[in-house]
């Protein structure tokens, strides 16, 4: 059985949590193939809501394997608070297997990131702090820690001292708190007891899946306009978010993959610093913020919020191969008057219906917008696509031709059964 790949196309918090929640209904296995906890997916389960920021979406169904795979950046103490939250919620943690490959935050990488943007200035990339360029870097040096290290509590100790000492080098000349080195090796003792049976060849484990005819969702997080290489870099995480990422994170050879799913919110929103030429900075924008719920599901901060770009969509869904498009958050739209998307740039007195690699060129563009009527009507209980209203269908239809897409699920509402194949 082939696999499938879910990824963001915007940049990030398009609702691909609950998308995958609702792939998983037929999945045996879900697998994340890079970033770390910088994601937060949220999952609404009846009227309880979880959010999961390492874990696998797959977590609250039976039965499914949850793969943390080697292209990952693993905070230790942070998968161990959240494997025992989600234990404490009823669900079993069981089935979650973390990659012997996949490489290891510490408390160190993440004051290394908050030391980076604090005296960054204006290239302030507004990172979560949870440590994730600092962890990549480490791997790029190949100087990082490994999941295949915490089954071996002497080497993990010898290793965790050295890096810890190298960074409280860094920290001392930048004048910030050293970190105690004794306390935090304690801490991470225990997590790496907690976490050594979840530890294994997860490579091997996915493959043997592929040959045994299992079926098998790779879980991007973030999306394409914050991937290192395709985003607008430099204000972009630190892994491949792309389609591709799934082969090299996880262990996948690219003849194995069938479907590439690409969620993409009916509007656009972006957390942190960085160009965004859709951006509302009038009352429609806050509008979209408050009713779309648009705060930060790690951070909580505010997301902006703008129309929908097309000419970001089509250079992601051309990257990422996207052959099923699904669409989020249409609800949100349903009480505006007419809606802009965004058709083109206009660069420095030239129209361009590309997504330009300089930051600079990104910064200058002014969208060129088409309006569409809005339909002024609630959409969250379509249940099929005829139930929603022409206008909306006109809507859906305009952005599927503009991405170059097909669309295969709409979704109106937080819920699971907010959700409807097309
Ligand atoms: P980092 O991944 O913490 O290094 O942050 C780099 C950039 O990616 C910042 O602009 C973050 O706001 C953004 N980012 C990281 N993770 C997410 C996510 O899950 N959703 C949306 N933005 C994210």
């Amino acid at each position: 059985m082939p696999v499938d790949i879910l990824v963001g196309t915007q940049w990030g918090d398009e609702g691909k949590g609950k998308l995958i929640d609702v792939l998983t209904r037929d999945v045996d296995m879900v697998v994340r193939f890079q970033g770390g906890n910088n994601a937060g997916h949220t999952v609404e389960i009846g009227d309880k809501h979880y959010v999961l920021h390492l874990v696998p979406s797959g977590i609250f169904r039976e039965n499914v394997v949850n793969v943390i795979g080697n292209g990952l950046v693993v905070d230790v103490l942070g998968l161990v608070e959240e494997m025992k939250g989600i234990a404490a919620a009823g669900f079993s943690v069981d089935n979650v297997m973390l990659s012997s490959r996949a490489q290891l935050i510490f408390e160190y990488h993440k004051r290394a990131d908050a030391l980076r943007e604090a005296s960054a200035g204006s290239r302030k990339i507004g990172t979560t702090r949870r440590g994730i360029g600092p962890a990549y870097a480490d791997k790029m040096n190949r100087t990082g820690i490994r999941g295949i290290d915490l089954t071996c509590p002497e080497r993990l100790e010898e290793q965790f001292r050295r890096e810890a000492e190298k960074y409280n080098k860094l920290f001392s000349e930048y004048g910030i708190a050293q970190l105690d080195i004794d306390a935090e090796w304690e801490r991470v003792r225990e997590a790496a007891e907690y976490l050594r049976g979840h530890v294994c060849d997860t490579v091997y484990a996915v493959n043997a899946a592929i040959k045994a005819g299992k079926k098998i969702l790779c879980e991007g997080a973030q999306a394409a306009l914050l991937d290192i290489d395709h985003g607008t870099y430099p204000f972009v995480t630190s892994s491949n978010t792309v389609s591709g990422g799934a082969c090299t994170g996880a262990g996948i050879a690219p003849q194995k993959i069938r479907d590439v799913w690409g969620v993409i919110k009916a509007y656009t929103t972006r957390v942190g610093e960085g160009p965004f030429p859709t951006e509302l900075f009038d009352e429609c924008g806050e509008k979209l913020r408050q009713i779309g719920h648009e705060f930060g599901a790690t951070t909580g901060r505010p997301r902006r919020c703008g129309w929908f770009d097309a000419v970001a969509g089509r250079y992601a869904c051309m990257v990422d191969g996207v052959n099923k498009l699904a669409v989020t958050k249409l609800d949100v739209l349903d009480d505006l008057d007419r809606i802009g998307i965004c058709v083109a740039y206009e660069i420095n007195g030239r129209t361009t219906s590309e997504f330009p690699a300089s930051i600079e060129e990104l910064a200058a563009a002014k969208p060129v917008l088409e309006w569409l009527p809005g339909w002024k009507q609630d959409t969250s209980r379509a249940t099929r696509w005829e139930d929603l209203p022409e206008n909306a269908q006109n809507y859906l239809k305009r952005i599927a031709g503009l991405v170059d897409s097909t669309i295969a699920i709409v979704s109106v509402g937080p819920r699971r059964d907010q959700t409807f194949l097309v």
